[in-house]
């Protein structure tokens, strides 16, 4: 492989607008998300923050860039076609791998209006890039031209011995609910992909919204099937997994067959600041390949938002 290979973690930007929504947040649970919006969120993310960082992300020449969602409020249409445009600023869909977040899947939507907007981003590798038994290990036929449903997770995408694996833990919940579940079968196909690229050598990085660890996230905001995900980890391992959903940076550990698997949450790309523990931030990785140990070497660079100077900087560095 090369010598290294660096990606970036945004997630959560949730830079949309819901003003001139009109009648189509007049339904179900939206209603409460146009409230929420218009009384507290409207006022925690900047898109110009976001543009910072979209400036900050292509002057840093990473080879890759992963998004772990949240990039809408309540679905509408108007906010899918935002982001794209977003994700279009931050790059081609050939660098940019996205899993969709909760609020992306708020209320249930047509692909059509929704998903399709971000097509490319979402969509794992072809098939035929893989052999056989990965192939037969993946549910769908992606990079069709339309994007993946739920029920086609994983999604795979490998570049040298990088493979990053898109889980989609987001379903539409009841009101005030903000939880997700992956699903026996999603996590059935996450087992078995990530056992034969254990084997083949790749370094495996998952990417689900949602937090992974056993604790720290009230019942009604959890992934409902995170024993059964950390059962996964602790049985096939993973060198790294990313996630969204707080706001917050989390490290956290589960163990693995062959040592520990480091979890780790990253803030909102886009928050102004007024909570210190929610900062605008997004996370740089780098990866090396396997030397005496046979263990990839990662290490991460946190990034953040200067507000004084509209530009964001380095804050820390650390191996994992
Ligand atoms: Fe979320």
């Amino acid at each position: 492989m090369s010598a290294e290979i660096r990606f970036a973690h945004l997630s959560d930007w949730h830079a949309t607008t819901l003003a001139g929504g009109g009648p189509a947040l007049l339904c179900g649970k939206r209603i409460s998300g146009w409230a929420s919006w218009g009384l507290n969120r409207r006022r925690h993310h900047d898109p110009e923050i976001l543009a910072a960082a979209i400036r900050d992300v292509q002057a840093q020449g990473v080879e890759r860039i992963l998004v772990t969602g949240d990039l809408t409020h309540v679905s509408l249409e108007s906010e899918f076609l935002a982001a794209a445009k977003q994700l279009e600023a931050l790059g081609s869909p050939e660098r940019v791998f996205l899993v969709p977040g909760n609020h992306d899947c708020y209320v249930s939507t047509p692909a059509e209006v929704s998903w399709d907007h971000w097509a490319g981003y979402l969509s794992g590798d072809a098939l035929s890039t893989f052999d056989a038994d990965l192939t037969a290990s993946l549910c769908a036929a992606p990079g069709a031209g339309l994007a993946p449903r739920y029920e086609d997770y994983p999604m795979l995408r490998i570049v040298d011995r990088l493979a990053t694996i898109g889980l989609c833990s987001s379903i539409p919940t009841p009101i005030f609910r903000a939880g997700g579940a992956l699903g026996a079968e999603q996590l059935d196909r996450l087992e078995r992909i990530l056992g034969l690229l254990g084997k083949r050598g790749l370094c495996r990085v998952v990417m689900i919204h949602h937090p992974v660890a056993a604790k720290g996230e009230p019942v009604r905001r959890a992934l409902w099937d995170g024993d059964a995900l950390r059962g996964v980890l602790s049985r096939v391992g993973a060198e790294l997994v990313l996630h969204g959903h707080k706001h917050r940076r989390r490290i956290n550990r589960v163990p693995g067959p062959i040592g520990e698997v480091p979890i780790i949450g990253v803030p909102s790309t886009s928050e102004v600041g007024s909570q210190p523990e929610k900062p605008a931030q997004y996370h740089i990785y780098s990866v090396r390949a396997p030397t005496g140990t046979g263990l990839f070497e990662l290490s991460a660079e946190i990034r953040g938002y200067d507000a004084s100077r509209a530009e964001f900087r380095r804050v820390a560095g650390a191996l994992l």
